[in-house]
């Protein structure tokens, strides 16, 4: 099995937020500021992978891409595309991939809070979403990504018995985001607990969960 030398790709300094208004849709800002990711349309598959295709697995909020890197390894046949609204941490994942030469992972600077109008309906396996920036305060609260908009994209660009997959180590976004699948209606949802019936490869905040005995959640959502 292929293993990356990370020591080969020391990791910059990146602030944990960035600038608020990131994390709104650009269409809600009066006054867009300079460093807000750019709006996307359509992407060329042919110049993010080496077979062209489009992606099968789709990592929202990819942070410094651990899940995404290991993934692809593991998993050559597949194409998987993260999606960060911090440019630093897209721009260290592309060195490494590039480092690498890992031809099924890319990484886009861009805030999901835009939508995935991108990604064609019905095409997508998995979709995973781990552990979210928990924006505890109230007046932050509309900052957080998983809106009953985005669960409806998410949804349409699934395919039928795919998967939304989630994580979190903060009990009132768990409730939250439970929450806002009930209103949505369209997945059916298990929690596991068994590492077997989940991904092999973890995220950093997991590796942190785990190192510091932090408990997290983990839910599986199928399409119904
Ligand atoms: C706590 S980190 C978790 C990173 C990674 N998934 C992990 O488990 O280690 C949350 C990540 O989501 C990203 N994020 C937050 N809001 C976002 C948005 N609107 N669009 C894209 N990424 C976002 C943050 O920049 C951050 O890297």
């Amino acid at each position: 099995m292929r293993t990356i030398e990370w020591r080969k790709y020391p990791q910059p300094r990146i602030r944990h937020h960035t600038n608020p208004q990131v994390y709104l849709p650009r269409a809600q800002l009066r006054v867009v500021p300079p460093n807000y990711p750019p709006l996307i349309e359509e992407l060329d598959w042919g110049a993010l992978f080496a077979n062209a295709r489009a992606p099968s697995v789709l990592d929202i909020g990819c942070g410094m891409g651990r899940f995404l890197l290991e993934y692809a390894l593991n998993h050559p046949a597949e194409n998987i595309l993260g999606l960060e609204v911090r440019k630093p941490a897209v721009e260290w994942i592309t060195r490494v991939i590039a480092g690498e030469g890992i031809g099924n992972a890319a990484a886009i600077w861009y805030s999901v809070a835009n939508g995935l109008g991108f990604l064609q309906s019905n095409s997508l396996r998995a979709v995973t979403y781990f552990f979210p920036d928990p924006w505890f305060k109230k007046r932050h609260a509309k900052r957080r990504a998983f809106t009953l908009a985005l669960v409806q994209e998410i949804w349409r660009v699934l395919e039928q018995g795919g998967g939304l997959y989630l994580m979190t180590d903060v009990p009132t976004v768990d409730a939250y985001q439970r929450e806002i699948l009930r209103q949505h209606g369209g997945f059916s949802i298990e929690e596991i607990a068994g590492d077997d019936q989940w991904f092999c490869e973890q995220t950093d905040h997991e590796r942190f969960c785990r190192s510091k005995g932090i408990p997290y959640v983990r839910l599986r959502c199928i399409k119904r």
